[in-house]
């Protein structure tokens, strides 16, 4: 036992962290691909729910394989009794020459759509939910080429199964980690295949933005510090990005005091990182800003040990930023944007801000910080003061924010504050394409009150109670920000995954990163706010 663990411990030293993220480039399921492989492969087919138990109702592609078959696919479904219900598979073998494995997966009612209680697509979430069963079902069984099912919705289908497969196990003996898998669409039946590749792609590409965003969060801090996410970033983004690299000092000339109050507990330096993306010229980008705390102890008011490797997910809105970026970039969307990540770690220390302290922010606003636990507003108010520096058409910050939201909403959604309507109907009507939802919370004076009710300062940073604490922060980072177009979302409830969404394996889970890149691709349609 010593002796295996002495072992493994020498492998972790031995791993060269320029090493791991240069594998950040592979995306899921093209990865560690030898020629030389055997390649096993396999098909998913999609039918609907269906009560009758003598006809089955199969999506366009399945139809034509089974005829293709001589109906073989449909006479082994029918010799059992049940019919496929909605998320249930069935695998069949030796069926057709071409494949090892036939996997027939129901993706729901035939027909449905948006749903006004769920506000979701519900077609569309069925259609990720039973291509990613299928996909992990497959790989279970050693196939590792898939050719999928367009199900109607080739853009879903491809999201649901690139979302399944991602894994991180960067860190893990290579025996250990997921085989690689090939997925491809079934295009061989379709009459525009070239517009059904493009859809696969886009689907395809939506995805790898959510990975990015998931593995930056699943990386330890130890390895994800400030400094290596700036890499990574640089790594990720700079064929189609500009990256700035921002130092303590830079931030110091800023007079960012809030921001830099946070970081003087740590070791690691500070970094804030501006990244632009021009897809089209236009003088007032989309701004974007992200919380990125790459560790929160809480500093001196130090949280519970219990749980808190968690909060190596406390850099989640940057990473959602990232993510989201390399997607848009990607996509060659026609829009500006320019990202604000402001990166340390809080830490307690000799050097930490205490309790009682009073911190000045870029805006000269002072802040009582009466916990150091409430970083990531402090942190957010600089960068939400530097971002209006570029006129933007609007702002969205993303940031792990407040354990309080986990409390109202759960995984449910992630909690949006905004000053503007027309914004939230974009954002929601993003939300419900991509299936990872939002709600809209409030953002009243009620809240404002309590956190500038203050003894030494203008504002304190936590609003005195417990009581509506997500509410209370975003009222906080509303005094930062003078922009008519401006969306706060706090996603620290749906920061990790523990089986409520059922194309997202367990652990941290990039949301909201393809509801906001198609916002930004519905606001890049809007020629007056771009
Ligand atoms: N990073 C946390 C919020 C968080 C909690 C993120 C759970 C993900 C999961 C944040 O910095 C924090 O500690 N907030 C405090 C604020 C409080 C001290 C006013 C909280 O929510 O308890
Ligand atoms: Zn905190
Ligand atoms: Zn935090």
């Amino acid at each position: 036992m010593a002796a295996s663990i002495v072992k493994r411990v020498s492998r972790v030293k031995k791993l060269n962290v320029s090493h791991i993220s240069a594998r950040y480039k592979l995306l899921t399921g093209s990865r560690h691909f030898s020629t030389s492989k055997q390649w096993n492969n396999a098909l998913v087919l999609g039918v609907y729910e269906n009560e009758s138990t003598d006809s089955i109702d199969f999506t366009g592609t399945a139809r034509k394989f089974d005829e293709k078959a001589d109906g073989k696919i449909s006479q082994l479904l029918l010799t059992v009794k049940k019919p496929l219900k909605c998320g249930k598979t069935r695998t069949l073998h030796a069926v057709d020459p071409e494949f090892s494995s036939v996997l027939v997966t129901c993706i729901g009612k035939r027909g449905e759509g948006y749903d006004e209680l769920e506000t979701v697509d519900k077609g569309r979430e069925s259609i990720r939910a039973a291509v990613a069963k299928a996909v992990l079902q497959l790989r279970e069984l050693g196939e590792n080429e898939i050719e999928v099912d367009s199900c109607g919705d080739t853009e879903a289908s491809a999201e649901g199964c690139h979302l399944a497969l991602f894994s991180y196990d960067d860190l893990k003996a290579e025996k250990s980690r997921k085989p690689a898998v090939r997925i491809s669409c079934a295009t061989r039946y379709s009459q525009d295949k070239n517009s059904m590749e493009k859809e696969w792609r886009k689907g395809a590409i939506l995805a790898e933005g959510q990975n990015l965003s998931r593995r930056l969060m699943e990386m330890p801090a130890n390895l994800l510090t400030p400094t290596k996410f700036a890499e990574i970033i640089k790594e990720q983004l700079a064929d189609k990005c500009e990256v700035l690299v921002r130092d303590k000092d830079w931030a110091e000339s800023m007079k960012m005091g809030s921001f830099l109050s946070v970081a003087r507990g740590s070791v690691e330096p500070p970094v804030f990182l501006e990244i632009e993306y021009k897809g089209r010229q236009s003088d007032s980008p989309l701004a974007l800003v992200g919380k990125g705390v790459t560790f929160d102890t809480g500093g001196i008011s130090i949280k519970p040990s219990q749980g808190m490797d968690a909060m190596r997910g406390d850099m989640g809105g940057a990473a959602c930023v990232a993510g989201s970026l390399l997607s848009v970039s990607k996509l060659q969307l026609p829009v500006h944007v320019k990202a604000f990540i402001p990166l340390c770690e809080n830490m307690p220390s000799g050097s930490a801000t205490k309790p009682g302290d009073v911190v000045t922010a870029m805006n000269g606003k002072t802040i009582q910080v009466d916990n150091t636990d409430a970083e990531g507003r402090l942190i957010l108010a600089d960068a939400l003061c530097y971002s209006e520096q570029f006129n933007p058409s609007l702002i969205l910050d993303m940031a792990t924010l407040t354990g309080a939201i986990d409390v109202a909403l759960g995984a449910g959604a992630a909690g949006v504050f905004t000053n503007s309507e027309n914004m939230w109907n974009k954002l929601q009507k993003a939300s419900v394409r991509s299936g990872d939802r939002v709600w809209r919370m409030p953002l009243f004076n009620h809240y404002t009150k309590k956190i500038t009710e203050c003894q030494l300062a203008d504002l304190n940073n936590i609003g005195g109670s417990r009581s509506g604490g997500a509410c209370t922060a975003a009222a906080f980072l509303k005094e930062f920000v003078n922009n008519k177009n401006w969306l706060h979302l706090d996603i620290a409830g749906v920061m990790s995954n523990s089986g409520d969404v059922a194309y997202l394996g367990k652990g941290m889970s990039g949301r909201p990163t393809r509801t906001v890149i198609e916002f930004i691709n519905l606001m890049s349609k809007e020629t007056n706010n771009r």
